[in-house]
């Protein structure tokens, strides 16, 4: 059902979002591949289910998805009211197809898409909510994660939303506190939010 849903919404936009990309077999001349494993993009009921049991103002927050792919959860965002929405994708293929597909959708405006790698990603002020749909390994995880910390860039009000979170341990062995938002999503996968508090990991 949730495929026909996705293939429905590309086809009714003329969108390019669902057809899957192995790092395996693509980009072999880019040497930070080995750290990323497959480009899919987040299911439409998914994301609107993880987006309506947040409870937050979204008003209040970014959303800034790290290693946005083809734009579809950067899509997907603009029918909720953050006050920001940004994408950062490292394969400018895919980069240039989130392009197009946000060219369709008329989001060019609303939404800022950067080609390049995470690492070097400065983050807006916020409140900020960093969306992870398996985008790296733990490695970049926590690179990105603890630099924020050390910069004190990562803010108590910040979430990380991580969707079937296969490197939880990085973050909770940064000293992230989490709770677990959905844990029947479709095969069985899971969806944590991760806040970070300075006074509490003294
Ligand atoms: C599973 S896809 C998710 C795509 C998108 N977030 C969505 O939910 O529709 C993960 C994406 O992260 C990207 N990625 C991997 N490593 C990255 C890095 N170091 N910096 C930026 N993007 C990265 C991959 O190229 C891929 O497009």
């Amino acid at each position: 059902m949730d495929n026909l849903v996705d293939y429905l919404f590309d086809r009714k936009f003329h969108l390019d979002t669902l057809n899957k990309v192995d790092f395996t077999q693509n980009f072999l001349d880019i040497p930070s591949r080995i750290n990323a494993k497959i480009y899919q993009g987040t299911r439409l009921r998914v994301f609107n289910r993880v987006m309506k049991n947040l409870h937050i103002n979204y008003c209040d927050y970014n959303f800034i998805d790290t290693g946005s792919g083809k734009g579809k959860a950067l899509i997907l965002a603009s029918g909720f009211n953050f006050k920001e929405i940004i994408g950062i994708e490292l394969f400018k293929p895919l980069y240039d197809i989130s392009y197009q597909n946000l060219s369709k959708m008329n989001l060019n405006q609303r939404i800022q898409i950067e080609h390049g790698d995470i690492l070097s990603f400065t983050p807006p002020p916020g409140p900020n909510l960093y969306y992870l749909y398996n985008p790296f390994n733990e490695r970049v995880i926590k690179d990105f994660f603890s630099t924020l910390q050390k910069n004190q860039t990562f803010g108590n009000d910040d979430l990380i939303v991580y969707l079937n979170p296969r490197y939880h341990t990085t973050l909770t062995n940064l000293g992230f506190q989490y709770q677990i938002l959905l844990n029947n999503l479709n095969y069985n996968k899971v969806v944590t939010v991760y806040r970070f508090d300075y006074f509490l990991t003294k």
